[in-house]
Formats: C-alpha cells, structure tokens, sequence
C-alpha cells in the first residue's frame, strides 16, 4: 500500500531510496542494487547529473548513437544521436549514404524569430489602452535594458513588442506579443525574464497614466511566458536528384519509385492518420539529435506539431514532387535550438555531441536536426514503398530479442548470421535460440 510523504526532497539520496524501496518493492535488495549499478563512480560527475533535477536516485541510460556521412551543403557531418528505437540509427545512415552518392542535402534558415507574451485582462476603452501601450512601448523596451545588454552587444534582443486585442475569444483579454532574436541561445530563460519585466512595467505604469480611469488602471497581468510555437524560426532541408539515379534496387525501377515515393508523401498530406506516423517517423531523427545536443525536445515536438497543423487539418511536415524528371523532396520546419546555454556547456557528452558537429551555431543546428528528419523520414518510406517496414525493422530487434534471452556472445553470433538470410519474427528467434540451446546441451 502506498504512503504520502512530506519533506521528500529534504532527504538525503539515500534515505530517498530507503524510502521508495521500503514503499513499493518486496525485494528491496533487488531494487537497491538496480538503481546503484546506473551510479557513475565518478563522484563528481555524478553529483552533477544528480544536481540536473530535483529527487534524482539514479541515472537513466539511453544509447547515443551515431549516424556518419551526412553531406550537408557540402560539409560532412557525423550525427550524434540518442534514441532507444533500434532501427532509427540504423536508417539514418543509410538515408545519409544514399545521398552522399546523390550531392547530399541542402538546407537554409528561412527565419529565427521567437515570441513571447505577457496575456493580461483589461476592461475599458481599447483606443485609451492603445495610447497607454504606445506611450509605455519605449519604457518596456528600457527597463530590460539590464537582461538585454548582453544579447544586444552579440546582434539579438527585442525585436518588437505589439498590442494584441483578444477580446472575441475572451473577454477583456489582451496581449503584449513580443518577438526576440536570441542567436545561439535557445533563449526561454532570456524571453520569459524580458516578458516578466514587461508585466511589471507594464502593471505599475498602468496605475501612473492619467488617460486611464480608476478601474481601467488595474490591469490585470495573468501570466508572462514564452511561446513553442515558433512558426517564424523555421529551416529548411531538401534533396534531389535525376530520378534515374534512384533505381539501384533492381526490382523498381526509378521512376516507379519516384512515383511511389511522391505518393505516399501525398498521402500523409491529406490523411491525418498517416501524418502523424509519417511525422513520428520524422521525429525520430529530429528528438534524437535534439536530445543528443541537450535540447529541449519537448517544446521542439509541441512546436513542431502545431506547426504541421497550422492550416487547420494536421498534415505532413514533408514534401516531394517529381518535375522534368528530377526527383525533390523537402521538409520545411520551426526548430528553436540553442548551442549555447542550457545543458550544452555542462553535460560532458552534449559538449562532445557538439564538437562532433563541428561546435555549430544555433542555424546550423538547425539545418542538421532539419536534415535528420528528412533522411529518417526518406529512410521510412524508401523501406514502406519498397520491401516494407518490417524486414528492417525486425533485423535491428533482433539483438533487443536476444537479450531478452540472455544470449551469449557466441549464440549472438550464430543468430545474427542466421538471420542474415531468414525472416526475423519473435517466434522464429525464439525457436532458433532453443533449437541452438538443445543443440548445444546434446
Ligand atoms: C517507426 O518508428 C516510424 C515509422 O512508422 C514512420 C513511418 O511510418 O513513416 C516507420
């Protein structure tokens, strides 16, 4: 039976884990032991991993992998990524190979701007609320001089700050929607401290401004805060080539391809079942180097997805076409990523993800994330289009099976030979591991 407790996060590491084993499990030697096996024996180290969040007991391993001969306007790259799906680094090396061949991706950053706002209730005359904000505008900007120096002297900072009247959805409900470039920070710390500046301005100004009437200066300030949604820092990535040159698999040619290809991309347009697998497939290259450079992937995924919905039916955040026999497919995303700030100059393997990816600047980032979507995402459909998803897929689990039979490294061995010319399903492993086993106790 469970129990509430008070004071947990006072507790030393230790006494946490007494307590959570004590809790909820029988065997609490069992459970003790499993969480301090994931504990790094360099102290420091771990202390700092410790330090990343509140009540930390241990660490959780995820593999990070890497995805070499990636071709982006003409730099090779070697991807670093960290995803527990087996098939994921596996495809993206081959979608990067494929182009390698091809003339590899190009990409640009269209836009790096982000937004933020103050949403506050105001009921009164709009016009007089009009003149206080174009009035107080230069004293917003002002009074953040303090947080924005820095960012100002390196080329960023407030971009512009409007009013924005809300007041069909909500009554008395406006905003302040700010935009800020931040260049190579991700930059929610430095948008959310200028949008709590503005609220304070913003408020005690309000109380000042003798346009106002006694009940139109109490504006009330509901809450400051960055958006996700970052529609207008978006990359783009794209590859193309002759749709001759996509036929190496003798049993398609390429224009077969091509056109299965485009089809199926035209279908994850329309149909928003196959858009959102089609964009997981996506995600699976973007959320892995998002997370192998200590980025914030859950604002990427949010940000992403509203994006994919943004004209009213969720739909793919890919495309191609075929046009006077050259084959194009793109991708065109909102990515707010930073180099700088954050985990990326304290986690010891984002600092070296990072050096990987020749130390980039938050664009160039981008473009790398934006380009592991696309090859995941080409990868995908190549395999679905063709010999279908689970050939591949069922090759890279077989080793997840394995382990899940504590295979030796002799019987890995055998097997993964084996099923170098078999079918790979759960029960044919199964069957071939006990078939070896008797084999071997004969
Ligand atoms: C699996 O993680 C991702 C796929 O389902 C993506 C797709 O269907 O395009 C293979």
């Amino acid at each position: 039976m469970s129990k509430s407790i008070s004071g947990f996060s006072k507790l030393s590491k230790s006494k946490k884990i007494d307590w959570i084993v004590d809790t909820y499990f029988s065997k609490t030697n069992d459970a003790k032991a499993i969480l301090k096996q994931y504990w790094n024996s360099n102290e420091t180290l771990q202390q700092l991993h410790d330090e990343f969040i509140e009540n930390t007991i241990t660490n959780y391993y995820l593999p990070l992998g890497v995805a070499p001969n990636f071709l982006i306007n003409n730099t090779l790259y070697t991807i670093p990524m960290a995803i527990e799906e087996s098939s994921v680094v596996a495809a993206a090396s081959k979608a990067a190979k494929f182009w390698l061949d091809r003339g590899g991706f190009k990409t640009k950053v269209i836009s790096t701007n982000k937004i933020g706002q103050v949403h506050f209730m105001y009921h009164g005359n709009f016009n007089t609320l009009l003149q206080f904000f174009k009035t107080v505008k230069p004293k917003l900007i002002e009074d953040t001089k303090a947080i924005t120096k820095n960012m100002e002297l390196r080329g960023g900072g407030i971009l512009d700050i409007e009013l924005k009247d809300k007041t069909k959805d909500i009554k008395g409900y406006y905003q302040l929607h700010a935009s800020f470039e931040t260049l190579d920070a991700m930059g929610a710390n430095f948008i959310n401290s200028c949008l709590e500046q503005f609220a304070k301005t913003f408020k005690d100004e309000a109380l000042q401004f003798e346009g106002f009437s006694k009940e139109e200066k109490n504006i009330q300030i509901v809450m400051s805060i960055l958006s996700n949604y970052v529609p207008d820092c978006l990359v783009r990535a794209e590859v193309s080539c002759d749709v001759d040159r996509l036929n190496e698999n003798n049993s398609i040619t390429g224009e077969e391809f091509a056109n299965k290809f485009v089809q199926a991309v035209n279908i994850a347009e329309v149909e928003p079942y196959r858009a959102v697998t089609h964009n997981k497939g996506i995600m699976n290259g973007i959320d892995a180097v998002v997370l192998a450079t200590g980025n914030d992937f859950r604002a990427v995924e949010a940000g992403v997805h509203a994006y994919a919905s943004r004209h009213g039916k969720y739909s793919s955040l890919t495309h191609a076409k075929i046009e006077n026999g050259v084959f194009n497919f793109w991708i065109e995303i909102p990515l707010a990523l930073g180099t700088v700030g954050g985990l990326t100059g304290l986690h010891p393997l984002v600092k070296l993800a990072l050096e990987l990816l020749h130390k980039p600047s938050a664009k160039e980032l981008m473009q790398i994330v934006a380009v592991a979507g696309l090859a995941q995402n080409f990868a995908a459909l190549r395999s679905l289009t063709t010999t279908g998803i689970q050939q591949g897929h069922m090759k890279m689990h077989l080793m997840n099976i394995l382990n899940q039979f504590e295979a030796n490294d002799d019987e890995k061995h055998t097997l993964t030979e084996h099923f170098k010319n078999n079918t790979v399903t759960h029960n044919a492993v199964v069957e071939a591991i006990n078939n070896l086993r008797v084999k071997h106790s004969d």
